[in-house]
């Protein structure tokens, strides 16, 4: 697979990056099965093998089940630790911890992010985080705490590089005017179901501050494919069927799967938009790596576009 530095970082990755919510097989830690977790580990291990060098994962993901299942994979595969980017997100806290009657909410205090990295680290079985985000944004963010926590994460060496996940422009810029290091990353929901990106500025932003924007997603959860399993709320009212036709005559045209030429879709935009797969299906990881040898052309790319938007452009 071809690669991408991250940002103005040295992290060298793959165009495409693994993702690890699903890898546990359920939200809920208590439904975890052997089954579920070998199943994990196996789509991790696919994952490396057809070449994603980019391993994404959240504390949250089944109560941190999916960063013990990529921790025991780094440690079982030889070689793989040095060869891969470890990234994980902390920053949504469950409710009912620490009282009984606590909500869930979003915490960016020093504190919490202190102690979310230490706990992150444990359960992956590594002594540094090559990417550090936060997941979604905290409306009490402080950023000169953040940017103090960042300095000791990275100067005790736990943490390589930082970023940010589901932030509104605005809150990058204070953010970074804060911060001694740069933001690398922004992780977002982009496909071709959510356009949002594309018009409200985040993308421009990545563009001019040479931040990589991670596309969460890529195939809205699946309703781009066979189907969704587990639909984010905010997931629900999306209408694939109005470009279904548009994708599938790309696809044949290409000789590719529709989910292939989605993924193309995203990475064709010159900001390098780097699609997460989160499939746990082997197979369809090592389809969705093909989208790195699919250039679209302007007409294939507008095309869809179109059909994704439901109505000409102006
Ligand atoms: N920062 C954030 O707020 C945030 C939020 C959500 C996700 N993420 C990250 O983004 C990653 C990807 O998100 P996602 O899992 O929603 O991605 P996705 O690729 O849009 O959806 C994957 C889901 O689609 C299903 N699917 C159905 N048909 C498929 C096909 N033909 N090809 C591929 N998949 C198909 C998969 O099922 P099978 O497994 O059965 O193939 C899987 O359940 C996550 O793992 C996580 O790392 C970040």
């Amino acid at each position: 697979m071809q690669t991408t530095l991250l940002g103005v970082s040295s992290l060298r990755s793959s165009r495409l990056a693994y993702g690890c919510w699903r890898v546990a097989g359920s939200w809920n830690p208590a439904e975890v099965t052997d089954d579920t977790r070998a199943a994990g580990h196996r789509a991790i291990i696919a994952a490396y093998e057809a070449g994603y060098t980019l391993f994404d994962n959240a504390d949250i993901y089944c109560g941190g089940e999916a960063e013990r299942i990529l921790g025991n994979v780094l440690k079982e595969v030889s070689g793989m630790r040095e060869g891969v980017i470890v990234a994980t997100k902390s920053g949504i806290r469950p409710g009912g911890a620490p009282q009984p009657d606590a909500p869930a909410r979003y915490d960016f205090s020093a504190e919490h992010l202190l102690s979310a990295c230490e706990q992150s680290l444990k359960r992956l079985g590594v002594e540094t985080i090559d990417l550090y985000m936060l997941h979604r944004p905290d409306y009490l963010a402080d950023t000169e705490e953040i940017a103090k926590a960042f300095t000791q994460l990275k100067s005790s060496g736990k943490v390589r590089y930082f970023g940010v996940s589901n932030f509104r422009p605005t809150l990058v810029t204070a953010l970074q005017v804060t911060c001694p290091m740069p933001l690398v990353v922004h992780q977002v929901e982009i496909s071709l179901a959510k356009l949002d990106a594309f018009t409200d500025g985040t993308l421009d932003q990545c563009l001019i501050e040479k931040i990589t924007p991670m596309a969460w997603s890529p195939l809205a959860s699946g309703l781009i494919g066979a189907g969704a399993r587990d639909l984010l709320p905010s997931q629900k009212p999306y209408r694939p069927e109005q470009f279904r036709p548009a994708l599938e005559a790309v696809a044949k045209a290409r000789g590719a799967t529709p989910t292939a030429v989605a993924i193309a879709w995203l990475m064709k935009h010159p900001s390098k938009i780097q699609p997460i797969i989160g499939s746990v299906n082997p197979e369809r990881i090592r389809d969705a790596a093909k989208a790195d040898d699919l250039n679209l052309s302007r007409e294939e790319w507008y095309r869809l576009l179109i059909a994704a938007r439901g109505e000409p452009l102006p």
